[in-house]
């Protein structure tokens, strides 16, 4: 009995529930959530002294929290500005230890904004909202640094230059109701990059560093 009333509330708080709605024009939306940026493993060969030292190099993951505005220009294109706090990355030799100071090479750290524009396929009636969209990415590298064994080592002054590049994405909401949905998105951003050094006395340079990474977000969104 007591189940019979529960479901016949829930199905009426369901009927009544108004049906979710697409985005029109002139909707903000702001999201909150974490990004996940996760770098290409293509390597790179260190250059130092003008000397091609065979060695590659790896960039690992790093999570933070990712947010998101978006304004609708049409009921189903919006530009998006994807923000986020800084990620920071442990740069490795691609192979073991080749210089004997550990595996770790240093660090990097970046902010990587990302102008977007989106476009819904904006079924009116659906909770399943999926876009796609292309952008550009400004990627500003700071705080470059080896590790101290490396820097014991004779590895110093590491900088990497900024990028410039384009992005592409999939993502959806899905809406729990007029206000509020969730998002999911997976983004690829061309992110590619220069690296000096000095070794001792020497000039060193990686060039032509791929990050190229997949960035996973995933997010609470509200729309205004
Ligand atoms: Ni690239």
């Amino acid at each position: 009995m007591k189940t019979t009333t529960l479901a016949t509330v829930i199905l009426a708080a369901l009927i009544a529930a108004p049906a979710a709605q697409a985005y029109e024009k002139g909707d903000w939306v702001v999201r909150g959530g974490l990004t996940t940026v996760a770098p290409d493993d293509e390597t790179s060969t260190i250059i130092a002294g003008g000397a091609d030292l065979g060695v590659d190099l790896s960039v690992d993951n790093d999570t933070q929290l990712g947010l998101n505005i978006a304004y609708f220009i049409t009921d189903n294109i919006n530009i998006e500005l994807l923000a986020a706090t800084p990620f920071t990355h442990d740069v490795s030799f691609g192979v073991s230890d080749p210089l004997g100071t550990g595996d770790k090479l240093g660090e990097v750290t970046h902010l990587p904004p990302t102008l977007t524009v989106n476009y819904y396929f904006n079924d009116p009636a659906a909770v399943f909202q999926p876009y796609i969209g292309a952008g550009l990415n400004y990627t500003f590298i700071f705080d470059e640094e080896f590790t101290s064994a490396n820097g014991d080592a004779g590895l110093t002054d590491l900088e990497l230059d900024n990028s410039f590049g384009v992005s592409a994405q999939i993502g959806a909401d899905y809406m729990l109701n007029n206000d509020w949905h969730i998002n999911a998105s997976v983004r690829w951003i061309d992110i590619d990059t220069e690296a000096t050094f000095n070794v001792g006395e020497a000039q060193g340079s990686v060039n032509d560093i791929q990050i190229d990474p997949w960035v996973y977000t995933i997010s609470v969104g509200y729309t205004f």
